[in-house]
């Protein structure tokens, strides 16, 4: 213990000194029964090695290097300039790499793609020749920087100048998800969020590796996207929520700064429009989408399946071709989500009827489509993407269907946690943290693993009303769906999650989330 304290010393003067390559020297010699625990990083990586005694300076002399001419890398290095600034009480520069690694620098590198290298993967080996994170794509790089980021102190994430010598252990971690898909849906319909608040939605996801945001951007409560063709679509049925708020929507600009933001993280926005149910909004903007023509009143309540666009009229088509190409054009992503769940007003021919002409609109207007579990009842076009939210899932899917999993009993936030809980509703049952890790996607659905895009986790905004009670949700089991989506099965494990988890709680003080203490976490390190 004492030599751990004088340790400890020697290294922050090192590190006052600005001495990195110094330190790198003192630190080795430290002595070896220097404990370091496991670094609790989350998702977990696919392989660390980690010094337990060599530590590596970060000091206002330290500059960020960049591959030339890589598109976003230049950003990346801003951010992590400004991450590091309070504490350096400095801005460190950056330029483009134009020599070999050396101490005292962060280079954030894009490399031709390998076996062991591709997509979202990423190398980041710290050590007396400085910090590198290798990567075949930019999100590449992105990730090895949010791993970076849980290698820093806790004390980085605190904002204004509070000076501490930073450093961060020495050693090797390389990476790759097991998921293509890590997402996050977002119910902006039952109440309204701004893009302030989805700003920090995507932020808080971004940094646990989720690349995708699910916009559920129309239902009963509230229709919530412009679209220039219907205006009265947000002018009448973009006026109210659940409760009886006020409501709001996005301008087809404020949904260009969501789309531009979540990219800027690597995340691909994926909206969706419920249909042929959840669609009182639009009936209550328009009565001629309704069968006998008589427009309803605004629906402030959290029933479900009542409502449905009228199948049998030709202005129900054309509005759906206006509206997915409207959403098309304004989304770069490759998917339009058409809902599909939940209608307990037609029968099952009218159902399949009325989602195959929807499926035929979105690949008119060049997007695939993505439709809830109950799309597997009916008529399917073969690139469909299926996402299953019913916990009962012994259907599978037509051979060859790509699956999103969100069974509402595992990853469903908007469930409360225990009986304790005010937020929140409970017909899935109380979701607590361990609820969502200690189950396999693999297993969910008999499927080949292949057909499996991912995870998504959901917040369906009946109870949540602003962005305190979205974190409130998130926090701790965004983390935990983001190990599920990121760290392959064999290498997860409960006992050891909760203690990573224990020990990223500092950081969501830091950052002001306001998380649930759950008494599951563990809180001994
Ligand atoms: C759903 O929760 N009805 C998709």
């Amino acid at each position: 213990m004492q030599q751990q304290t004088a340790w400890r010393m020697l290294l922050t003067c090192a590190l006052v000194a600005g001495a990195a390559t110094a330190l790198h020297a003192q630190a080795a010699a430290a002595p070896s029964t220097a404990t370091t625990r496991r670094p609790g990083l989350i998702p977990w990586p696919t392989s660390v090695e980690m010094s337990s005694s060599d530590a590596i300076a970060i000091t206002n002399h330290t500059v960020i290097e960049v591959t030339p001419g890589q598109e976003g890398l230049w950003r990346l290095a801003t951010d992590l300039a400004r991450l590091l600034r309070p504490a350096l009480d400095a801005t460190i520069g950056i330029r483009d790499i134009a020599g070999p690694a050396a101490a005292g620098t962060i280079r954030l590198e894009v490399v031709p793609a390998t076996a062991a290298l591709a997509g979202d993967g990423y190398d980041l080996a710290i050590s007396a020749n400085g910090i590198r994170i290798e990567a075949a794509t930019p999100a590449g790089v992105f990730y090895g920087t949010q791993t970076l980021r849980q290698l820093l102190p806790w004390a980085i994430e605190l904002r204004g100048p509070r000076p501490f010598a930073v450093s961060v252990p020495a050693g090797h971690i390389t990476d790759r998800p097991r998921y293509a898909w890590r997402g996050v849906l977002l119910d902006v319909s039952r109440h309204f969020f701004s893009v302030a608040d989805v700003k920090r939605y995507i932020d808080l996801s971004a940094m646990y590796k989720m690349n995708r945001l699910h916009l559920h951007l129309s239902d009963d409560q509230g229709w919530r996207i412009e679209i220039a063709s219907w205006p009265n679509l947000t002018r009448y049925g973009g006026s109210t929520a659940v409760g009886g708020g006020a409501g709001g929507f996005y301008t087809k600009a404020d949904y260009a700064e969501i789309v531009a933001y979540a990219r800027d993280r690597f995340m691909m926005v994926i909206p969706e429009i419920e249909m042929p149910s959840h669609c009182n909004a639009a009936l209550a903007s328009y009565p001629e989408l309704t069968c006998d023509g008589v427009a309803p009143t605004l629906y402030t309540g959290i029933e479900v399946g009542f409502s449905n666009f009228c199948f049998e009229k030709d202005i129900t088509f054309k509005f759906l071709d206006d509206v997915i190409r409207e959403l098309a054009a304004m989304t770069p992503g490759p998917y339009v989500h058409i809902g599909g769940d939940e209608v307990k007003t037609m029968t099952p021919a009218q159902y399949s009827g009325f989602m195959e002409r929807a499926q035929a609109i979105v690949a008119r207007h060049g997007k695939t489509a993505i439709a809830w579990d109950e799309i597997i009842h009916g008529t399917m076009l073969p690139t469909t993407v299926v996402q299953y939210w019913r916990p009962d899932a012994s259907l599978a899917p037509p051979p060859g269907t790509k699956l999103i999993l969100s069974p509402a009993n595992r990853l469903y936030l908007d469930m409360k946690y225990d009986d304790t809980t005010v937020l929140g509703l409970n017909w899935a049952g109380n979701v607590d943290v361990n609820v969502p890790y200690e189950w396999d996607p693999a297993k969910h659905v008999n499927v080949p693993e292949s057909s499996i895009l991912g995870v998504e986790t959901a917040i369906w905004s009946e109870t949540p009303a602003t962005i305190r009670d979205l974190e409130f949700l998130l926090f701790p089991r965004l983390p935990a769906v983001a190990e599920l989506g990121w760290t392959a099965q064999p290498a997860r494990d409960w006992t050891d999650f909760r203690m990573r988890l224990g020990a990223q709680a500092p950081r969501w003080s830091a950052l002001g989330i306001n998380a649930f203490w759950s008494p599951k976490i563990d809180w001994t390190r």
